[in-house]
């Protein structure tokens, strides 16, 4: 099968096409014939380097963790799948292997698609859509008419952030690029600021849900109630000095409940999960590079 893989660390230039054998499907696990693969903005930085101290790759590595596709061949003891079946998972994110004409997904771990919702658009749900709902409906946990600032509220994390915040009757504000500010209002934001150029001067807020951070989100950190609470995915720190709390890290982790849960939802119109441009696997490093540049207004999606 071909493969995306890498033989070190590097710039988008190590990512290079190469073929492997089939894995074998292993017992509990479905093989999926990978149809789209989401890229995440770790898949660049993990491809960098920068978790190397808490998780060093071993080479060659092949990335992606955001898979759609359809059911191949199924393991001793999976039931529920049938072969041609389209499903979607989020990865093991250590284990990876998503840049793949095929891949093991462990079968506990494994989304139907729903009718209607394409493959591009179910791997742009995992990682994101986990990570946000996560950060609001298992850390913060707002309370009707609490105020929550959302920053990247209209990016892949904080889309998702808001949509679960909205479901709580959360007062909203974003923190987003101007160009962005339509965009978060429809997503349910009750106001936004520009971050970097907007302070805050209405009522302290309850949480802070960052996907972005560094400096201008720690100034307004600063607009924190003394029984609020900070929590960050982002990878740029927060800086908690002067601050009345410290910024909580969250990490994303599996949920096939609440995966299934939001595929529903996006199939269904209630959330908006937009695509910015579906390239073939060979174009991997070209995919790396939008995400790092940033600015795409969607999710970048390797289609095989
Ligand atoms: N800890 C975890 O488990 C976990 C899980 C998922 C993601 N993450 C991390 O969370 C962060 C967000 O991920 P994502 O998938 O949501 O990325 P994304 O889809 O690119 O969204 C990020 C959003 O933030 C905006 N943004 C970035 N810098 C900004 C700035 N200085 N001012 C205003 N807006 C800014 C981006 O706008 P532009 O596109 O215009 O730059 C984009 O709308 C990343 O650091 C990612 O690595 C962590």
């Amino acid at each position: 099968m071909r493969v995306i893989e890498c033989d070190e660390y590097g710039g988008p230039e190590v990512l290079h096409l190469a073929t492997r054998p089939l894995p074998v499907v292993l017992p509990g696990t479905i093989r999926l014939r990978v149809r789209a693969a989401g890229v995440n903005p770790a898949d660049p930085k993990l491809r960098q380097g920068m978790f190397h101290a808490v998780a060093p790759f071993t080479f060659p590595q092949v990335l992606g963790y955001d898979v759609a596709g359809t059911v191949e061949s199924i393991g001793p003891g999976v039931t529920g799948f049938a072969a041609g079946d389209p499903v979607f998972a989020m990865l093991d994110t250590l284990e990876r292997g998503a840049y793949a004409e095929y891949v093991l997904v462990p079968a506990a771990e494994a989304v139907p698609i729903p009718p209607g919702l394409s493959f591009a658009t179910a791997a742009a749900i995992p990682t994101g859509g986990l990570t946000g709902v996560q950060m609001i409906e298992e850390y913060a946990q707002p309370r009707p008419g609490d105020t929550v600032l959302i920053t990247g509220a209209t990016g892949s994390v904080g889309r998702f952030a808001m949509f679960a915040a909205r479901r709580r009757d959360v007062r909203i504000i974003a923190a987003v690029r101007a160009s962005q500010r339509d965009e978060a209002i429809a997503l349910g934001a009750a106001e936004t600021l520009i971050l970097g150029t907007d302070g805050w001067t209405g009522p302290a807020f309850q949480y802070v849900i960052d996907t972005v951070g560094g400096p201008d989100v720690a100034a307004l950190c600063r607009h924190i109630r003394d029984d609020g609470a900070i929590f960050t995915a982002a990878t740029t720190p927060i800086d908690p000095r002067g601050l009345a709390h410290t910024p909580e890290f969250v990490v994303v982790h599996h949920d096939s409940v609440r995966l299934a849960q939001l595929a529903q939802a996006v199939a269904a119109g209630e959330l908006h999960v937009p695509v910015a441009c579906c390239l073939p696997l060979a174009e991997a490093a070209a995919a790396h590079r939008l995400v790092e540049a940033g600015g795409n207004g969607g999710k970048i999606i390797l289609e095989l």
